[in-house]
């Protein structure tokens, strides 16, 4: 079964020592004990933290992510993961692809993929992140790109159990920028179609939007037809703030 919508994920990026993680996922979980209403919400902290909160959340209320995985296995690969060392550390999830891996660090479409590949062996879902930069995006070339990251990452034989997509355009991560939702209506409408195409039960593919995603946006982002969730960055290093994100989706979605 697909993760239960609105699916809400935090990318905490390069944040955060252990007394600080430990604290956002105590508020969260204080949160959900006291909640109701379906959802699937998720971290992914920096990895030196992950076997740390993994004994927090070992109940699974909160799923756990890497931020990246290597697409090899084992051996001389000095600061590199392997999907099966998240895995081991209690992983559930791992974001592949996301910008500042394609951009930052130049990783290729083969790459992304390879590494998605290498995430599904493990049995993590990856997270494959796609999206246009800002000279992209102005010279009309969204759906041209993300066809093709989404052609040149996406891993063979993936169901809509082993995969979520995330669209989050290069322009809009930590610029307090959004497309309209009438941009992202018609991208998500167009990734939902290619989805179709190449994945069996494509509809059921979670596709999360993110990209300066906040409290006071995210329901009306979430109310997108074909937005099943978001990918959270800088918001999600506020608990408080993650929480409501993750509220206001669930009444976006019901
Ligand atoms: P942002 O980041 O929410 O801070 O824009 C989103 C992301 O990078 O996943």
């Amino acid at each position: 079964m697909p993760f239960a919508k609105p699916v809400v994920l935090g990318n905490w990026k390069m944040n955060g020592l252990r007394a600080d993680g430990i604290a956002r996922v105590e508020t969260l979980r204080e949160h959900i004990r006291q909640a109701s209403g379906q959802g699937t919400l998720g971290v992914c902290p920096p990895a030196t933290l992950l076997t740390v909160l993994e004994q927090l959340l070992d109940n699974r209320e909160i799923l756990l992510g890497g931020q990246d995985c290597s697409s090899e296995r084992q051996g001389a690969f000095t600061g590199d993961i392997s999907a099966d060392m998240l895995a081991d550390a209690g992983c559930q999830l791992v974001i592949v692809g996301h910008s500042e891996r394609r951009h930052g660090h130049g990783e290729t479409d083969e790459l992304v993929r390879a590494k998605a590949e290498a995430a599904v062996a493990a049995g993590l879902i990856p997270v494959l992140c796609i999206g246009e930069t800002e000279a992209e995006w102005e010279d009309g070339e969204t759906i041209q790109v993300l066809d093709g990251q989404l052609d040149g990452s996406l891993p063979e034989n993936v169901t809509p159990d082993s995969l979520i997509i995330a669209y989050e355009p290069v322009w809009a991560i930590g610029t307090g920028r959004t497309p309209s939702t009438v941009d992202i209506a018609r991208t998500h409408a167009h990734l939902r179609a290619r989805l179709r195409e190449l994945v069996p039960d494509g509809d059921q593919v979670r596709l999360l939007y993110g990209g300066s995603v906040k409290a006071d946006n995210a329901r009306e982002i979430m109310g997108v037809p074909e937005v099943d969730g978001v990918l959270v960055g800088g918001a999600s290093l506020d608990a408080e703030q993650f929480w409501a994100i993750y509220t206001a989706g669930q009444a976006a979605t019901t």
